[in-house]
């Protein structure tokens, strides 16, 4: 099992998720599912796309790293009347049976696995034959985009690691061949979220206090005397991407694919 990097636990993701829960109802909507789909939601975080599916009937299990947003996401889906379990693990060693699921979904979850090849072909392992596999991936491109781009550049500066090997969820061709070998047709569509707040300042606070990877490489950044300066960079970035005049506002696309087979 290939360790996660970093533990989603900390901060505060449920406002994150906040602003991603149109993405999760997009993703649900393009996995099309029938009452009684068994459903497994990679990376589910505070349940988003998990409650959903399991309101339209599905039987869903949500599956993530961070012990502390499993267990938001169980307290929600009980708060909620919601049929749903969440268990701790990660793509790459799902605690799921062989064979057992119809549909496995993501969003923006599954794009944090270290070795894309060996996540999919864990989700192999616990799909039946036919099968999908829905997920949405970012573009890189926009405001938000860029401000997460130069703060990961900055922290591996400031600790002299190397880019890490990424895996590019969002290429249509580089997805298609993940997934062919497995026997899944690939479709893509794109789609756009906008980021909303009272100023870039305050979208970036927001941001700096509740993202886990803010606070974790802030706080990493802060130990080398770096973190005002790369806020400064970074509140910059989102000024000049500012969509919004009076406000803030940056529009970030991404891409969601359907896999079937
Ligand atoms: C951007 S959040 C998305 C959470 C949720 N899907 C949502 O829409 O709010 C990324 C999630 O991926 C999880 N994650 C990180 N590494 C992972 C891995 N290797 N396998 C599965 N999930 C992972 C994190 O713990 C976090 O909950």
């Amino acid at each position: 099992m290939q360790a996660p990097s970093l533990d989603w636990s900390i901060g505060g993701y449920e406002t994150i998720a906040a602003l991603l829960l149109p993405a999760a109802e997009t993703v649900v909507a393009a996995a099309g599912l029938k009452r009684g789909d068994r459903v497994v939601d990679i990376g589910c975080g505070t349940g988003n796309a998990a409650l959903l599916a399991a309101r339209q009937g599905a039987e869903v299990i949500g599956v993530d790293p961070a012990l502390r947003l499993i267990e938001v996401a169980a307290e929600r889906a009980a708060r909620e009347g919601v049929q749903a379990s969440f268990r701790q693990g990660e793509a790459a060693s799902l605690p799921i049976p062989d064979a057992s699921m119809d549909v496995a979904i993501s969003v923006f979850g599954i794009i944090f696995a270290g070795d894309a090849a060996a996540a999919i072909a864990e989700i192999d392992r616990v799909l039946t034959a036919p099968a999908r596999i829905v997920l949405s991936a970012w573009l890189p491109r926009g405001a938000v985009f860029e401000m997460n781009a130069a703060a990961a550049a900055a922290v591996r500066a400031a600790v002299g690691a190397p880019p890490p090997p990424a895996f590019n969820w969002n290429d249509r061709d580089e997805l298609t061949r993940l997934l062919q070998p497995y026997g899944f047709t690939l479709s893509t569509e794109e789609h756009e979220l906008a980021f909303t707040a009272t100023s870039a300042r305050d979208f970036l606070e927001e941001q700096s206090r509740d993202h886990p990877l803010a606070v974790a490489g802030l706080g990493l950044l802060a130990k080398f005397g770096r973190a005002e300066r790369v806020r400064s960079d970074l509140l910059d970035i989102l000024e000049k991407g500012n969509e919004d005049a009076t406000a803030f506002r940056a529009t970030s696309r991404y891409i969601v694919a359907v896999a079937h087979r």
